[in-house]
Parts: C-alpha cells; structure tokens; sequence
C-alpha cells in the first residue's frame, strides 16, 4: 500500500477505509500531550503524518502551533465529544476544533463515544453536513461496537464510515473476537489506541512470566526495543494502524522504528498464543 522512506527508516502506509487515501501504520496520540511542538514536528518528519486529537483532550491548539508553517504533509483527525451530539451542537464543535487547530478542514473527524441518549442519526445528519460543507473530509468512529458501527453507516447513507478508533494492544484483544474482522470485511479502518498500555507496559506484564519471557525473546533476536515489538505487532493486521502517544523526542523515533519490518509468522504467532488468548 506504499511507505515513506526518510533518512531514518521506513513508514508503511495503510489505506483509510475505502477512500484511496494512505494513512501511516504508526501515527502519533495526543491525549496528555504536553503541548510541545517537537514531538509533532519529529512524527511529521519521520512519516507518522496521521495525529489524533479530541476536543476533550484540550490539545487540539498544542497541534495547531505545531503544524502552523511546518512543510511537512499531515493528516489530522479529531473527535467530537458526547456532550455534542446534537446536530446544532456538532456544527458548533467543529468550527471549534478548526479554529484551534487552526486548519480549513479537519482530515477525519470522530464521534469519541456512543451515545445511549442522542439519535445517532441526528449526530450522523450533522457530520454529513459538515462533509458537504468542506469542513470535514472523512468521517469516523470511536468505542463503537459493532451494532453501534452498522447504525452508524446506516445512518449516513452513502458517506463511507472509514474508521472506528478502539482499544487495542497485545494487552487487549478484545476486538479479535467481532469488531476487527466486521472492519476489515466493511473496508473500516481500526485505529488501535493505547498500544503501549498506556506506557504501563511493565505493569501489563506483571504476573505473566511466560509472556515477559517470549517479548523479551523476540526483542533479543529482532533487536527491537519492547516498544517497537509490541506496536509491530498491533499493526501486524492489514486493517489497523496506531497511534502511540508520548512527550519524548527520543520516544517518537523509537516508535516509528516499529514500521518498515515485519514480525516473522513463528514470531506472531507465539506472542499472540502465550497466556492462552
Ligand atoms: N478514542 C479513545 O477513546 C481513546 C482513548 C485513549 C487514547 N486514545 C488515543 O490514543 C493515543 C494513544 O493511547 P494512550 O495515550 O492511551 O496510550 P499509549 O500510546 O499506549 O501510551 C502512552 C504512554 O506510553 C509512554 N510511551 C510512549 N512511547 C514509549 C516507548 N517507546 N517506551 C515506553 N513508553 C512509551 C508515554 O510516556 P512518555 O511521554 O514518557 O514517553 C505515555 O505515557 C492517545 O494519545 C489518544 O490520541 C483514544
């Protein structure tokens, strides 16, 4: 599906639902963002050009500063909140997020949770207008199951649902069982949050001896960092990319390694099967 080649590695680029366009297999999460630009400019630098910001994460201005006369390409996808749901509502958080990020057009904007209390077809009937207007290119979800998914494109029609964003890591593989394969059959793209375990990646691995042993195993013979083994195997499906989040220069670069090599199948293969999943 193409890569980006820099002077330090290698991105491999994943197709965005059924839209044509690439997204990179690692990007960059915002939540708890510190608000420097560096760390963007460096994801932008090394390929990771997709950034994930939310209304709610007040980072949306931090990613704004950073772009803002960067000559890098990126791709910016943010999400509307709950508390917004309603069309009038959903009109209004939009021009928000422009404004603070400043940009003319958000490249993929998300519904952040489901709502048990708003029509989705009313939220749905907001975000189409928002396509119609130029404001938005593409539309995506975020924590919807796959009943909440299938409401959702029913909602809008003809306008491809390209993306729900989701908890995903060797960590929790909940989505294995439904959600990831009804994406990869609907051409929706996974967008695998928390990827690192939140960077709790030893705490994740307490009380699993077997699990610490075959990571450590497969960091030894591939000489990769836990880091870069976890998040290449997160994207190891064709369907998913990630977004890892971090406030170290050093980090980004380390988790944009994880690209541009692959696991071998045996490699794959034992990670996935340790601990009984
Ligand atoms: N849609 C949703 O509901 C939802 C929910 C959660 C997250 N997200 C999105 O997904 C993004 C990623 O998820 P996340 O932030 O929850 O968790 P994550 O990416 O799994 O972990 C982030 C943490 O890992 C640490 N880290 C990063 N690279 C590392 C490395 N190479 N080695 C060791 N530690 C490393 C970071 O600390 P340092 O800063 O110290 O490096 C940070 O504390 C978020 O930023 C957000 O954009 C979406």
């Amino acid at each position: 599906m193409g890569r980006i080649m820099t002077e330090e590695g290698t991105m491999e680029m994943k197709p965005l639902g059924p839209t044509g366009v690439t997204l990179p297999e690692i990007g960059l999460g915002t939540w708890r963002h510190n608000g420097s630009p560096e760390v963007i400019r460096r994801a932008l630098e090394l390929g990771a050009l997709f950034i994930d910001t939310a209304e709610s994460y007040k980072t949306e201005t931090g990613v704004g500063n950073a772009i803002r006369g960067n000559s890098h390409k990126y791709f910016i996808g943010t999400k509307v909140s709950p508390g917004h749901f309603r069309h009038k509502d959903v009109l209004n958080a939009a021009d928000a997020s422009l404004k603070k990020l400043g940009v003319d057009q958000i490249d993929l904007y998300q519904l952040h949770w489901p709502s048990l209390r708003i029509p989705i077809a009313e939220t749905m009937g907001a975000m189409k207008e928002l396509v119609q207007a130029g404001k938005v290119r593409f539309l995506g979800v975020s924590n919807f199951s796959v009943e909440q998914t299938e409401s959702a494109q029913e909602a809008l029609g003809a306008t491809p649902l390209v993306s729900n964003q989701v908890l995903y890591s060797l960590f929790d593989r909940e989505i294995e069982k439904e959600l990831l394969p009804y994406c990869a059959e609907h051409q929706i793209t996974v967008i695998a949050y928390s990827p690192l375990a939140q960077g709790k990646i030893d705490h994740a691995l307490r009380n699993r001896p077997k699990l610490t042993a075959v990571l450590d195993s497969v960091c030894a013979k591939t000489g990769k960092t836990r880091a870069q083994v976890l998040l290449n195997w997160c994207v190891r499906h064709p369907s998913v990319v990630t977004i890892p989040q971090t406030n170290k220069v050093e980090r980004v670069d380390e988790n944009c390694a994880a690209s541009g090599w692959r696991l071998t199948q045996e490699q794959y293969d034992v990670l996935s099967e340790t601990d009984g999943f």
